[in-house]
């Protein structure tokens, strides 16, 4: 009887700080970026559309296919970058970054009729930037 009471009691309290998960401080040591629900969804949606891009850019390259090279890099182009309002909340360097990644696609989308070298070494620079980012920051919803 003691032996059950004491699983259960011990259950109850590990059960407890599993739930308490939400206060515990992230282990992940990359600067927050703090946003709401809304704004937080918008920059994901973003960043699966310069995946997609990158995806894209890298199959018409095997195709030899450099009209689909040029949409697939102009679509995540300056053109299409987070909206002003947006990018008043972000870090300089997160803005520095995101801006050197989003001219990255349109100088690739130049560049992409100039050959599978010439292309592949500018998607290789485009994700030097996904990887520098994604190294320092971290998005938190408040
Ligand atoms: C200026 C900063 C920055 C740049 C540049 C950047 N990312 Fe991100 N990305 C982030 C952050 C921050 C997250 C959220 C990570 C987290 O909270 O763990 C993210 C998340 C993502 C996700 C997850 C999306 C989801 O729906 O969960 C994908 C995919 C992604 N990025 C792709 C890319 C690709 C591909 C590039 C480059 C072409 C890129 N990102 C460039 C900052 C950036």
């Amino acid at each position: 009887m003691w032996l059950t009471r004491w699983i259960v009691t011990g259950a109850t309290v590990l059960f407890a700080v599993g739930c308490s998960g939400d206060k515990a401080p992230s282990l992940d040591t990359r600067t927050a970026v703090q946003l709401t629900a809304e704004q937080h969804n918008a920059v994901l949606l973003e960043m699966r559309t310069m995946l997609a891009s990158v995806n894209g850019a890298l199959g018409a390259t095997a195709r030899g296919d450099s009209v689909a090279i040029r949409a697939a890099a102009n679509a995540s182009g300056m053109a299409v970058a987070a909206d002003p309002a947006l990018e008043k909340l972000l870090p300089a360097d997160w803005l520095k970054l995101a801006t050197q990644t989003h001219q990255g696609f349109d100088s690739l989308a130049v560049a992409s009729g100039g050959g599978r070298d010439t292309v592949v070494a500018r998607l290789g620079r485009v994700t030097t930037g996904c990887v520098s980012c994604h190294a320092m920051y971290r998005l938190t919803t408040r």
